[in-house]
């Protein structure tokens, strides 16, 4: 099949390659010139595990433009990958999909599936559906497709090639066949629902994965102040197979940018339809107040942050990605440089993207010249590096072997035996 893709972010890019390597021809569209200037030219402009390898395969398979005329020619299928990021008072901002649609309308001559991909509130699909209407120049037949992604960020490529399912929107039974037809390969469960149904089945999973964490680290909390180990209750709970041990990892709460702008979407789509979502509220809450318990802790071990040296493992909102979006580092150095900390960074990825933020802090190459001369190391991000590092020489390097760990990367009883003070999560 031909397919264009409209919006080359990390869920566009990653759909466009991936429909690839399922044998599609692909044309991926973004209205920055610049980047499609670099994917032309073979560079990637985001770090995900497997993407470059993929690309190269199937190169010649994947074509890149700047323009949504191209994008309205080129495919039977057309995914709208955009973003839509939050206004202040937490509402999705829709006018890039509205955008999209408008310049759809302008070049629509023959029939088309028009699919969203990006997450958007519940009703969606249909206001795309009423605007290309409004604004199209012919008679011309299209459907409006939700299909919403569940790629993780680090794990895209293997998320995107097998899912636990693929959710399909559809208002039509010719829609329906053909997005079949997209992800024939595909051998995953294939849930054909409506619209609105699809829509929201997105918001509440990612929703119910950000409550499922906030529940753990709320745990975690009552796991402190009893001398109970989080660790071993989320084990306990996941085993029970209603529950599942996924996303029970306590820890500094959650970042990136998908879960607290989707939390922040889905209870403002229910409060325009009359609906207070307490809950999701304070899944919101707690993840706020772990940050603010993760400073505390700093300074509890500390006392006086003037002059420190703290050295932040970890950089990005988790590993195996450069994305900082809403990364727990960002809210953590901006309250240790208020407070006078000194402040060295080290990630093996994120470090660029973190320059941007704060230019003037010191940024290492190893977490062992991050250790040196520190009078405390923070832990934001569990990398597979930092499980592996020397902590003998780590000890050495510091100026006193304090480690505060966000994560939960080391066992507590070894750790403190070789001499380190150690305060983590939950236990
Ligand atoms: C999330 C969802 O997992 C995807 O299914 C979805 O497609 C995506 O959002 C999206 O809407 O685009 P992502 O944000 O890439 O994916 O990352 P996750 O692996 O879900 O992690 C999100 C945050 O939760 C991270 O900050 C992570 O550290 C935190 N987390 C996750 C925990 O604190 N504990 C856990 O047990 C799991």
């Amino acid at each position: 099949m031909q397919i264009s893709i409209i919006g080359t972010g990390y869920v566009g890019l990653t759909t466009g390659v991936c429909l690839a390597e399922l044998g599609h021809k692909v044309l991926c569209v973004d209205n920055d010139e610049e980047k499609i200037k670099k994917l032309v030219s073979g560079i990637i402009p985001i770090y995900e595990p497997g993407l470059d390898k993929l690309i190269k395969k199937n190169a010649k398979r994947i074509k890149f433009s700047s323009q949504i005329k191209d994008a309205v020619k080129y495919g039977e299928v057309i995914f709208i990958a955009v973003g839509t990021p939050s206004n202040p008072d937490g509402s999705p901002d829709l006018s890039y999909i509205e955008n999209v649609a408008r310049e759809i309308a302008k070049w629509l001559d023959e029939y088309k599936v028009i699919v969203e991909k990006s997450t958007v509130p519940v009703e969606t699909a249909q206001w795309i559906k009423k605007t290309i209407d409004k604004y199209k120049k012919n008679n011309v037949e299209f459907d409006v497709v939700s299909n919403p992604e569940f790629l993780r960020e680090g794990t895209a490529v293997n998320d995107f090639l097998h899912p636990d399912r693929i959710v399909l929107g559809v208002e039509s039974k010719r829609a329906e066949k053909i997005m079949l037809k997209v992800y024939q390969k595909i051998k995953s469960p294939k849930i054909v629902v409506d619209t609105k149904s699809a829509e929201l089945i997105k918001h509440a999973s990612n929703s119910f994965l950000a409550t499922k964490i906030s529940f753990i680290n709320a745990v975690a909390n009552i796991c402190e102040l009893t001398g109970a180990d989080i660790e071993k209750v989320a084990l306990g709970m996941g085993l029970d197979k209603r529950i599942g041990k996924e996303f029970l990892k306590a820890g500094i709460g959650y970042g990136g940018s998908c879960f607290p702008k989707d939390v922040d979407a889905f209870i403002w789509i229910a409060e325009k339809v009359g609906y207070n979502f307490g809950i999701l509220k304070e899944v919101k809450k707690v993840n706020q107040h772990q940050i603010e318990l993760f400073i505390k802790k700093v300074e509890d071990t500390l006392w006086i942050l003037k002059d420190k040296t703290i050295g932040i493992l970890g950089l990005s909102f988790k590993p195996n990605t450069d994305d900082i979006r809403e990364s727990p580092a960002i809210k953590v150095i901006t309250v240790l440089k208020q407070k006078g900390a000194k402040i060295k960074a080290y990630d093996p990825k994120a470090v660029e993207k973190m320059k941007q933020i704060f230019p003037d802090i010191e940024y290492c190459r190893s977490v062992y010249d991050t250790a040196k001369n520190c009078d405390c190391l923070l832990i934001l991000t569990e990398w597979d590096e930092f499980k592996k590092m020397d902590l003998k020489r780590i000890k050495q390097l510091m100026v006193h072997p304090t480690i505060i760990d966000g994560r939960n990367i080391f066992e507590p009883q070894k750790i403190t035996k070789l001499g380190f003070i150690y305060k983590s999560i939950g236990r």
